[in-house]
């Protein structure tokens, strides 16, 4: 099936409209292109619980860091709107920039929280700010009944949907579980930059992860667990950013044992920055 895509809010609240009108249920996919299979799993994830689901296609200018090149993000939209289509989605919101962001724009949604929590903030401290104003603002102008975000990105996951709660932004944010290779490395369009044997070191990671989990279950501390999830990441040459136990939705600091916790990594191999997290 061949998604419609519309490119203006106008075009795009006629088409929800229109579901609305009909009873329907509708699922919000955002996404900045580049569409890959992380991307069509939350498309199949939300058909399991809508009747028609959205994907917005937008390279959001305002969670890129002026040494960040804008310009050189991946853009391909006939091959992401055919892979769109293949997975189900049955509208495309791909907008201008001047569309999302006309010339006065001038708000930007300030947070704390989960946003900052000394995790992707710490490298990169404005990307939050960028991505709450634009997904509070997709949210607004699709007017969907859920939305579908990847649990590979955890941080922005609970940012958003602390945003949404704190806005009253009438939505449920579904989180879905990272797509992974047949080792266990988290699937990623970064994998490819790892040379053959890096991609063989790379699911250290999630077997790390997995080790600590298993490791903070049966009793030892979460601080302990993860330094020694570092240290032994260090040993086999990763350069790590953090390896660190937090509470599974603030993203704070455990204070005590019965918080839910969410192992959460990021370290480089070589020249790639790869991510992951698990529950315990
Ligand atoms: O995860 C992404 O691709 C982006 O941060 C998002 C959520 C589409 C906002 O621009």
């Amino acid at each position: 099936m061949k998604p419609k895509l519309v490119r203006t809010v106008a075009a795009l609240r006629r088409e929800t409209a229109k579901w609305r009108a009909e009873g329907l249920r509708y699922a919000v996919v955002p996404t900045m292109g580049a569409i890959h299979s992380g991307h069509t799993q939350l498309v199949t994830e939300g058909l399991k619980r809508a009747d028609r689901v959205i994907t917005t296609i937008f390279v959001n200018p305002k969670q890129f860091a002026a040494h960040e090149d804008l310009g050189k993000y991946p853009r391909d939209e006939d091959g992401d709107v055919r892979k769109l289509g293949k997975a189900g989605t049955h509208l495309i919101f791909s907008p201008a920039p001047d569309e999302v962001y006309p010339p006065g724009f001038s708000t930007t949604i300030s947070l704390a929280g989960p946003a900052k929590a000394g995790l992707e903030d710490k490298f990169r401290p404005l990307f939050f700010d960028g991505v709450a104003t634009v997904v509070a603002k997709l949210f607004t102008q699709t007017g969907a009944d859920i939305a579908m975000f990847g649990e590979k990105d955890y941080q922005q996951l609970q940012v958003v949907t602390r945003m949404a709660k704190d806005l009253d932004i009438a939505i449920e944010v579904i989180g879905v579980p990272t797509v992974r290779e047949t080792d266990g490395l988290a699937k990623s369009s970064r994998n490819v930059y790892l040379s053959k044997t890096e991609r063989q070191q790379a699911v250290a990671i999630y077997r790390n992860l997995q080790n600590a989990a298993e490791r903070i279950r049966s009793g030892v501390n979460p601080q302990s667990a993860t330094r020694s999830a570092t240290r032994t990441l260090m040993a086999l040459g990763f350069k790590v950013d953090y390896v660190t136990a937090r509470n599974a939705q603030s993203l704070s600091i455990p204070q005590n044992r019965d918080e839910p916790l969410r192992l959460i990594a990021a370290a480089w191999l070589g020249k790639t920055r790869l991510i992951d997290n698990i529950p315990v």
